[in-house]
């Protein structure tokens, strides 16, 4: 980067070429509950069960006060297709861990790809984070191409630390660090 570039603040930080990254509302349960309790989205998430959308909204409403969690909103036609979330923000390591859902029909159109990086430049240039990781499934190839096409690096592999569909599959550890330091 030369000076310019480091002087030069973005005018949205939580907007990307697709999407941008609002509050969530309460309101917001509504449409994106049943979206989120579709079971090939919980079936790349910890909740394997539905919840009801009095959870969402308790959900949105609980402070969190050592994360970010926000809408993904389409960029063209203001469209609420997802959620991700920067949690467990650590001052002293100056890290915290990723996560993300969107809504199926908007699968493989480039939307998780682009939260992904918005959220991960938002955490490294707004909230001064050095590392940034998540865990994800050995299944989850989607999930894993997403967050590799982003930056993030396979750090290891946790045999058999998931059961999912009758069986124990491996979990993926991967993580992003910030080339500033
Ligand atoms: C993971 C998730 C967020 C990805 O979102 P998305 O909008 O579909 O992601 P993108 O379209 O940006 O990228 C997906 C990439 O995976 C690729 N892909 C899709 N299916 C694949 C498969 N079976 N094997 C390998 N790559 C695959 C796509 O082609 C695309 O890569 P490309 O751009 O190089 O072609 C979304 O699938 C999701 O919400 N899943 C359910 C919840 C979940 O698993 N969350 C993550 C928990 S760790």
């Amino acid at each position: 980067l030369n000076q310019s570039d480091r002087q030069a603040v973005p005018d949205h930080p939580l907007q990307g070429e697709l999407v941008r990254l609002r509050a969530l509302e309460p309101s917001d349960a509504a449409l994106l509950n049943p979206l989120f309790c579709d079971p090939d989205v919980l079936s790349g998430l910890e909740m394997t069960w539905p919840q009801s959308e009095a959870g969402f909204e308790e959900w949105v409403r609980v402070p969190k006060p050592d994360g970010v969690a926000v809408v993904i909103e389409t960029l063209d036609g203001r469209e609420a297709i997802g959620a991700c979330d920067l949690r467990g923000i650590s001052l002293r390591s100056r890290s915290a861990e990723f996560g993300i859902w969107v809504a199926k029909p908007r699968w493989n159109q480039g939307y998780g790809t682009d939260a992904t990086r918005t959220m991960v430049r938002y955490g490294f240039d707004q909230l001064n984070l050095h590392r940034i990781s998540l865990h994800v499934y050995a299944t989850n190839l989607r999930a894993v191409r997403a967050y590799e096409k982003v930056g993030f690096v396979v750090e290891g592999t946790l045999r058999d630390a998931q059961f999912l569909g009758g069986r124990h599959i491996d979990v993926i550890a991967m993580a992003i660090l910030s080339d500033r330091g």
